[in-house]
């Protein structure tokens, strides 16, 4: 096996690495098994690219673990998964203090059942002191909903008196976004082979490099995180400017 980590610039690690985790389902049924196991499968991707992520100085990753439109999935898939968010919470406290991965969330987690929610706070209280890396679980989260929850809350600042208008920024606007606090992330991968965005950090992917791979997430692993941080590291980011003024 080439040697990618090897490959890797040092001086260029995305700081925050976003991935819609994609293609669980397909992987199982391909094998023959039911969707559910490739959720569970995909847990062992979860710890494999925190860590490798970890190892070369990410300091973000944010994982869409949950969006507002996985409540439309079959009932018994909704619940396996939520017992699965769970079981991996409680299961992993240790092994993430152990590695200094913080966790945390975003997205409407208020409205996740009452279990989840109380686990998912205890994992987010017992690791808070980490600084290895940060693990944002997208939970019951939608970019739209995010924005919506902003707008209104800037509106109602307005109405009261205490905000003018003129005085909304990006900075100002980013403050009540799920991610504030955390840089946006440069590279957003989607794994299984479909090239959408699907409702994730629509304003916090603005100016985040794309990748698409074919690989389902249960098959995605250090490996594969090397090879998107090697393409990542590959192109050129101009931010509307042209080449020649980046050197
Ligand atoms: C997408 O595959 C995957 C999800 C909606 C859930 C991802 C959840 C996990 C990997 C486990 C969560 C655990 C932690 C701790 C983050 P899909 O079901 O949409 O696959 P398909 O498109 O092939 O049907």
């Amino acid at each position: 096996m080439t040697d990618l980590k090897s490959q890797i610039n040092p001086e260029k690690i995305p700081q925050h690495i976003a991935i819609i985790m994609d293609g669980n389902g397909r992987w199982a049924k391909q094998k023959g098994m039911p969707r559910v196991l490739g959720h569970h499968s995909g847990v062992k991707s979860v710890r494999e690219v925190t860590e490798a992520a970890a190892q070369i100085g990410v300091k973000y990753l944010t994982l869409y673990a949950f969006s507002t439109e996985n409540w439309n999935r079959p009932p018994a898939e909704v619940t396996a998964l939520m017992s699965l968010l769970v079981e991996t919470i409680k299961g992993e406290i240790r092994d993430l203090n152990k590695n200094g991965v913080r966790l945390t969330a975003i997205g409407d987690i208020e409205a996740l059942p009452a279990a989840t929610l109380k686990t998912l706070k205890e994992g987010i209280e017992k690791t808070k002191d980490n600084q290895r890396i940060t693990l944002v679980l997208a939970l019951n989260y939608s970019a739209k909903w995010e924005i919506l929850h902003a707008t209104r809350k800037l509106a109602e600042e307005v109405k009261a008196g205490r905000l003018d208008p003129a005085q909304i920024t990006e900075a100002v606007f980013e403050e009540e976004l799920s991610t504030h606090g955390i840089p946006d992330p440069e590279l957003l991968i989607r794994t299984s082979g479909e090239a959408r965005l699907s409702n994730f950090l629509l304003w916090q992917v603005a100016y985040a490099e794309l990748y698409f791979t074919p690989v389902y997430w249960p098959d995605f692993g250090q490996q594969e995180l090397f090879e998107a941080i090697l393409s990542f590291q590959n192109r050129e980011r101009r931010f509307g400017r042209i080449s020649e003024q980046l050197t």
